[in-house]
């Protein structure tokens, strides 16, 4: 079990594109969250096999853990029962410790497939395929399921989330936006609440907490104590430290742990951006962190930055523009 019913926890959401492999490692070394989540591999036309997931999970050559030792959870996404468990078998075969359902996702190509947020408006679906998947899949393994609080109508998020109780899930987490919601703030977290009330699963908390006071907003209008955090974990990368001391929970302890800057200080991210670069070279997964940042915190060298192409040139432009800082 990733996580327990009485334990609060921290959780770092999947995003994809966001949160590959590289992004998770270098994350999880704070020791801030408790587990992960990969970003969704999706199940179309046929059963995936086990090399899918080793390839997209590489986690899972590692007993299913970051560097770190933070366990991952592997994602699907699909609309058929029988292909979702056929394919949560070979996850668990290349080595997965658990299985999350995405019923959130609202790209519209994953939609017209038959995916993601769409499965919302069909609670029987819902229940069926993680039956489907919990029946396929031993039972130390946890099956879980994300979903986001309806298609269009918040409400059937009650129904929803029973169904999922009832197909077998070990625990849900709830994004609190319909997929009409998109992304567009605010989420809505009462229903999370009143849906956790209707279910004896534990539920995670998820959607729109950048801040700790949106963390103790979030916490007082659903009664949760697991919560999962996305873009923020990225804007304001101390958060979910924050997080874990208003629930009393300590780090999960790291054989290396990484301490993040305070602030945006130009060469306190060179050092950070130095070292996340031994995992991801590229210079856009740099700049999309920056972006980030900049979202929610004062940056002053993103100027400086977001027109370069290499990595190196980065790191250098950081160091000139702190020495520049420091003697003007
Ligand atoms: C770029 C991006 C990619 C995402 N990819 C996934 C995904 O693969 N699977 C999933 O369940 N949710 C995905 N989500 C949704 C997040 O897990 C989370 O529910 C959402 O961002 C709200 O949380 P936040 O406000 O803390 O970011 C994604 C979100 C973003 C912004």
């Amino acid at each position: 079990m990733f996580i327990k019913k009485n334990t609060p926890a921290v959780i770092l959401a999947p995003m994809e594109g966001v949160t590959d492999a590289p992004m998770r490692a270098f994350l999880t070394r704070t020791g801030y969250y408790d587990y992960c989540v990969s970003e969704f591999i999706r199940v179309s036309e046929n059963a995936l096999g086990p090399k899918i997931f080793n390839k997209h999970v590489p986690e899972l050559n590692h007993s299913a853990r970051t560097s770190s030792g933070t366990p991952v959870q592997v994602q699907i996404l699909g609309g058929d029962p029988e292909k979702l468990a056929r394919s949560a078998i070979s996850a668990i075969e290349a080595g997965a410790m658990g299985i999350d359902l995405n019923f959130g996702c609202p790209a519209p190509t994953v939609n017209r497939h038959d995916g993601g947020a769409t499965l919302l408006k069909y609670p029987h679906r819902i229940e069926a395929i993680v039956r489907a998947v919990r029946d396929a899949v031993p039972s130390s393994y946890p099956v879980s399921a994300k979903l986001r609080l309806g298609f269009d109508d918040p409400s059937v998020i009650e129904e929803n989330a029973r169904r999922a109780e009832q197909g077998g899930a070990s625990w849900i987490a709830i994004h609190g936006r319909t997929k009409t919601q998109g992304y567009t703030p605010p989420a809505y977290w009462l229903p999370i609440g009143k849906a956790a009330k209707n279910v004896s699963i534990p539920v995670i908390a998820n959607g729109e907490i950048w801040t700790i006071d949106d963390f103790k907003r979030c916490r007082d209008e659903t009664g949760c104590i697991h919560f999962m955090i996305g873009r923020g974990a990225l804007a304001l990368p101390n958060l979910a430290r924050e997080i874990r001391k208003e629930l009393g929970i300590t780090p999960v302890s790291t054989p290396d742990p990484l301490q993040f800057p305070e602030n945006t200080n130009a060469q306190a991210w060179g050092k950070i951006f130095e070292a996340f670069a031994e995992l991801q070279p590229s210079s856009k997964r740099i700049k999309q962190w920056t972006r980030y940042l900049v979202s929610k915190q004062k940056t002053e060298w993103w100027d400086e930055i977001k027109s370069l192409e290499s990595t190196s040139e980065i790191l250098i432009r950081l160091k000139q523009f702190q020495e520049n800082q420091s003697s003007a």
